[in-house]
């Protein structure tokens, strides 16, 4: 069946049980789209947290993997970020969805990278390469994160200027949202840079957090325990590094079940880990 690109709502019911219907698709580069479904009625989620989705695969068995949620709490639908891995046994097929077509969604939340998790503070620092902006592109959305920090800092690196272009229009966006435009202004300092393609601004997050540039270029203090928070996400090689780094500058990793001042989780489960 030859399905419309945009959704009627009489179509956002799924038919199997978990599933949900796909409403769109955005593709932004060959190896990264964005999609959104409809979103279970029951689903009660905190920004930044991650759910199980998938496909069914050709056993008979739901194929899922771990996706963070990239659309805020608030959002009636659920939006993903997802890179495609040629061969992966989810990407390979989860790249070609149409709207209309149907996910499996398990409706249960989990993740560290949640607000509750850390400690009340002045700054928040969102640290990601790559996919790992996904949470941040609901916690950036989320208005709470507004009243509990007085400034929110975006760092999202990645190899090349067009793998940034998702989180650069979400943060364009942003200032002119009707429902969050006016808590995000002057609030939220959007820092992407590259490493492999020249760009305004170059440089991994640990170069740039370590050498004191982006504090230099933002003209905010060196990260404190006092005043920064800060949330990781990428590579596991990143994440050690960062962690590593923001040890050094005095901050603690911290849990759901003991909120400290920084917290990490990975954007995926790499090769050989
Ligand atoms: P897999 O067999 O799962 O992976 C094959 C290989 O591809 C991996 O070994 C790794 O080298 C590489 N790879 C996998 N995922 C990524 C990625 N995101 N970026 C770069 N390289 C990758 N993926 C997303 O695209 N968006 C998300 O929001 C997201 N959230 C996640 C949250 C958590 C907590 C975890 C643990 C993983 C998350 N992932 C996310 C990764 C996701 O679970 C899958 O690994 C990914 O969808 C690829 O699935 P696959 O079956 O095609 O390949
Ligand atoms: P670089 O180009 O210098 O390797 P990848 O596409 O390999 O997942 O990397 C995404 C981005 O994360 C790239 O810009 C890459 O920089 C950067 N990166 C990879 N590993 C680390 C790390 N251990 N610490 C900081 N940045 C990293």
């Amino acid at each position: 069946m030859n399905e419309a690109l945009t959704m009627d709502a009489a179509r956002t019911k799924p038919h199997l049980p978990d599933a949900q219907v796909v409403t769109s698709v955005k593709h932004w580069t060959d190896r990264l789209f964005s999609f959104r479904v409809s979103r279970p009625a029951s689903l009660r989620f905190r920004s930044g947290e991650f759910v199980m989705i998938g496909l069914m695969g050709d056993n008979g068995k739901p194929l899922l993997r771990a996706y963070s949620i990239a659309s805020p709490s608030w959002d009636e639908e659920l939006e993903f970020y997802s890179i495609k891995v040629p061969d992966g046994p989810l990407t390979s097929r989860l790249q070609h969805i149409q709207p209309g077509d149907e996910i499996i969604l398990r409706p249960k939340p989990v993740g560290t990278l949640v607000v509750d998790a850390l400690l009340p503070g002045k700054r928040l620092w969102f640290l990601a390469t790559g996919t790992g902006l996904a949470p941040f592109a609901s916690l950036m959305r989320d208005p709470e994160v507004y009243e509990k920090f007085d400034q929110v800092i975006m760092m999202h690196t990645c190899r090349e200027v067009a793998e940034l272009e998702y989180g650069r229009q979400l943060v364009e966006g942003l200032e002119a949202d009707p429902l969050i435009g006016e808590t995000v202004q002057g609030k939220l300092r959007y820092y992407p840079t590259t490493t492999r393609e020249e760009f305004h601004h170059m440089g991994r997050v640990t170069d740039n957090l370590a050498s004191g540039k982006v504090f230099a270029d933002l003209g905010l203090p060196k990260m404190n325990p006092e005043e920064d928070r800060a949330m990781v996400c990428g590579s596991l090689a990143f994440n050690v590094d960062v962690k590593a780094i923001l040890e050094g500058f005095g901050l603690r990793e911290g849990a759901n079940s003991e909120p400290q001042e920084f917290v990490v989780e990975k954007a995926f489960v790499g090769d050989g880990i």
